[in-house]
Formats: structure tokens, C-alpha cells, sequence
């Protein structure tokens, strides 16, 4: 695992746009999977810049998502669909028919896992961008998740539904209480892992994830037993690591 540390979070978000840019260049056609969250935010801003600046085709790349909440129309301003729509797919040349977003108000949710999981199978994700939630969560597999899971629906933790405050909704009844997520074993058949997280409240959550027992109870501790993985952190959150990394 290499655990990269940066003083400057654009540079931070420059690091990962440059892995983006780079993997694409040297496969055309490579999937991606891309995170929503307040996370990767800098290097969709990044991503959209070297689009407009010409350095980057997405015409022939393919995008995964995480993962969706349960029973939102897809098209709702607050589903992780309009979010990736706004954050990137919408500025760059990604073809339509390329993007794969779960659908949170399929008719037959458990068809839809099966779907989308047969098509991350065909596809393999050449990069997947990650971040941590509150309660080590990654994409929405909350504590106690299976490390064997598939893509699946899951009833959200309190600490993720209260999260969700703030990125459209303005109460928390308003929140959805299931969503739907590529599952651990789906995140982990990825060929490389780029997990981002910055900012001092998650310090002791990379802790945990980095340096804790590789536990369901803390799903994100999984990221440990992968074979190839970038964390990419500022230096709060990098500050309470005993292990070695680089700094940059
Ligand atoms: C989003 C996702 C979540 C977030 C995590 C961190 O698609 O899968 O696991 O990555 O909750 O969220 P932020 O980046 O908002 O702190």
C-alpha cells in the first residue's frame, strides 16, 4: 500500500487527476469508478479542466458509480446520479451509453444488483476512486457488512443518513433510509484502489483503516488486504499514522 501525504490539498487532487489522465492515455477504453461525496470533488474540477484544456478524451471510457439511494427517482436533484452528472459527466466528452449509475428506483431493486453486478464483471474497474465514510463505511457498506458482499441494497446508519444533511436535503426525514452499493467484494475485484480523505475529522478513521484490525466491523479496513492501493491524504487527516508514508 503506499500512503501518500500532501501539504496542499489541490495538489492532493492534482495527484489523482494526473492518475485519471494517465491510465486513460495508456488505455482508451479503461472503467472507472468514480466516488460521490465532498471528497473528490477537486479532482473532478481538475478532470474537467484538462478536458477543456484538450490533454483528455473520455469518448471511449467507461464510468461506474458507488452507489445510489434507495426509492429517489434517478433524476432527483439529490440522488448520486444528478450529483455525478454536476460534479463531472456533464462537462466532458463521456459518452452517454458508457456511464453505469445504479438506479435507486428500480422496479425490482434485487434485479438491478444483479445487473449491475454482471456488468462490473464484464467491465473490470481499472481505477476506483474511494473516500471514508463517518462510520468507516465505503461506498455505503456500513459496519457489519459482509467482505464477501455482492451489489446489494442496505438499510444507511444514522452517522450516513445525517451525513447526507447538507447535499440537498434540509431534514433529516427527508433522507432515504435504504441505499444501494457495489458490495465489498465488488470494490475489492477492482484492479487498483485510490482511497482520498482529508480534513481532521477523519484522522482516526485512517487510523483505524490503515493501521487497525481488518475487521467488518470497520468496512474500510478491507483496503488493507488489496494488492494495489493509493491513500492519498492532507496532513490532518495523515495526523494520527504511525505507519510510514511519503510526504509530498
Ligand atoms: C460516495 C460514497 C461514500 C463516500 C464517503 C465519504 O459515493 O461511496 O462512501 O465516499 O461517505 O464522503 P465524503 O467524501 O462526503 O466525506
Amino acid at each position: 500500500m503506499n500512503i501518500l501525504v500532501f501539504y496542499d490539498e489541490r495538489a492532493m487532487d492534482s495527484y489523482v487527476a494526473d492518475l485519471i489522465l494517465q491510465l486513460i492515455r495508456k488505455d482508451p477504453k479503461a472503467a472507472i469508478g468514480f466516488a460521490t461525496g465532498s471528497t473528490p470533488q477537486g479532482v473532478y474540477q481538475q478532470l474537467i479542466q484538462y478536458y477543456q484544456d484538450g490533454v483528455i478524451d473520455f469518448s471511449t471510457v467507461t464510468a461506474f458509480s458507488l452507489d445510489e439511494y434507495v426509492g429517489l427517482p434517478s433524476h432527483h436533484p439529490n440522488s448520486f446520479q444528478t450529483a455525478m452528472h454536476q460534479a463531472l459527466f456533464d462537462h466532458i466528452n463521456i459518452k452517454k451509453e458508457n456511464i453505469h449509475m445504479l438506479h435507486g428506483d428500480a422496479l425490482d431493486m434485487e434485479q438491478e444488483c444483479i445487473k449491475y453486478e454482471k456488468l462490473l464483471n464484464e467491465k473490470q474497474v481499472c481505477l476506483q476512486l474511494l473516500g471514508i465514510g463517518m462510520d468507516g463505511h465505503i461506498a455505503y457498506n456500513e459496519p457489519g457488512t459482509s467482505f464477501q458482499s455482492s451489489t446489494h441494497v442496505v438499510d444507511l446508519h444514522s452517522e450516513s443518513r445525517i451525513s447526507s444533511l447538507g447535499y440537498g436535503f434540509e431534514h433529516l426525514d427527508e433522507v432515504p433510509y435504504q441505499g444501494v452499493t457495489q458490495g465489498i467484494a465488488t470494490i475489492m475485484n477492482a484492479k487498483l484502489l485510490v482511497m482520498m480523505a482529508y480534513g481532521h475529522q477523519k484522522a482516526p478513521l485512517v487510523k483505524r483503516m490503515l493501521e487497525g484490525e481488518v475487521t467488518e466491523k470497520f468496512p474500510s479496513s478491507i483496503i488493507q488486504k488489496h494488492p494495489h492501493v493509493i491513500v492519498v491524504l492532507d496532513q490532518a487527516a495523515a495526523k494520527e499514522l504511525e505507519v510510514p508514508y511519503e510526504t509530498h
